[in-house]
């Protein structure tokens, strides 16, 4: 993304992804060899920039959200390992490398995902803030517990592998897509907003944006399986058609798919309107989302 802010934000996530695994009393663990090395792989880390945007824009200490936004990319990282697993997606290549369970075999790559997603909830639970009160503190644990278990990514990843070679409807796929995908995101925006001290109808435009940009980045991730390159995309293209996946390019076809992801961008951008923008970032993030190309 080629605003400056944005880069260092990505910068300074990626510098705490480090320095989080300095902890000289770990390093060496096949396990905690196992979980750096997914989450150092890269990534765009698209959660915690969220979660960092929503929180600057309403004035919030970016210093602060730093330590909180790294739970959400934790956990992501988590569910990319296991979605990769032979039991899953059978996928080889993940963020540009072989993926977890090639490096460090099964078992090393499930715990390794287990331990990500414990972390996550940990974060949340102790990272220092000067002035967030504990009842809120438990709200944004309550939540990314609901976005990330079975009311949210477990159960899309089960309705994923269900669905696959069945009958799809249209509603029953957003409904897939959000749970597998949008609510992690939906989630980092919230929590960026809860740390941002956003009002109830701040939270409200925020959890709207977060709801569209959710799907809509799944929608995304469906086109870019047909039209991308596993070179650029880190990961292997064509796996959906392969496995015969419940994805809107084969449900719908490319071109309904692209119309749907425009009128979800819309529906971001239309989200954004009350809110104060000091720089537009969450409008750029939104276009990043729909015209990546990775
Ligand atoms: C890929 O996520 C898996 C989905 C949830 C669609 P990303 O596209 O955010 O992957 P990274 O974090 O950049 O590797
Ligand atoms: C992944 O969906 C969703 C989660 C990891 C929860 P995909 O299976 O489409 O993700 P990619 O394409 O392998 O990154
Ligand atoms: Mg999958
Ligand atoms: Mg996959
Ligand atoms: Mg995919």
């Amino acid at each position: 993304m080629k605003h400056p802010l944005i880069d260092q934000l990505v910068d300074r996530v990626d510098d705490a992804l480090v320095n989080y695994f300095r902890d000289k009393d770990l390093t060496c663990h096949p396990l905690d060899r196992a979980m750096e090395y997914s989450v150092l792989a890269g990534g765009k880390r698209m959660r915690p920039l969220l979660t960092l945007v929503a929180c600057y824009e309403l004035g919030g200490s970016l210093d602060e959200a730093i330590a909180f936004s790294l739970a959400p990319e934790l956990l992501h990282t988590y569910s990319l390992i296991h979605d990769d697993l032979p039991s899953m997606d059978d996928d080889d290549m993940r963020r540009g490398k072989p993926t977890n369970h090639k490096v460090f075999g099964e078992a090393n790559a499930i715990l390794a995902g287990d331990a990500l997603q414990t972390e996550a909830i940990q974060i949340i639970a102790s990272a220092p803030h000067s002035h967030l009160d504990d009842e809120k503190r438990i709200t944004m644990i309550k939540e990314l517990c609901l976005a990330s278990g079975r009311r949210g990514m477990v159960a899309g990843q089960v309705m994923d592998m269900e669905a696959a070679g069945k009958e799809m409807d249209v509603d029953r796929l957003v409904k897939l897509h959000q749970r597998k995908t949008g609510a992690l995101i939906r989630y980092s925006v919230r929590l960026g907003a809860m740390l941002g001290n956003a009002d109830e109808s701040q939270l409200l435009d925020l959890t709207a944006y977060g709801q569209s940009l959710g799907l809509l980045f799944q929608v995304v991730d469906d086109l870019l399986d047909v039209e991308g390159d596993s070179g650029l995309l880190g990961k292997t293209a064509g796996k959906d058609v392969d496995q015969n996946k419940a994805t809107f390019p084969k449900l719908i076809g490319l071109e309904a798919s692209r119309k749907f992801a425009d009128g979800l961008l819309d529906e971001a951008l239309q989200a954004l309107t009350r809110l104060p923008q000091q720089e537009k970032l969450l409008g750029s993030l939104a276009n990043y989302v729909r015209h990546r190309e990775y």
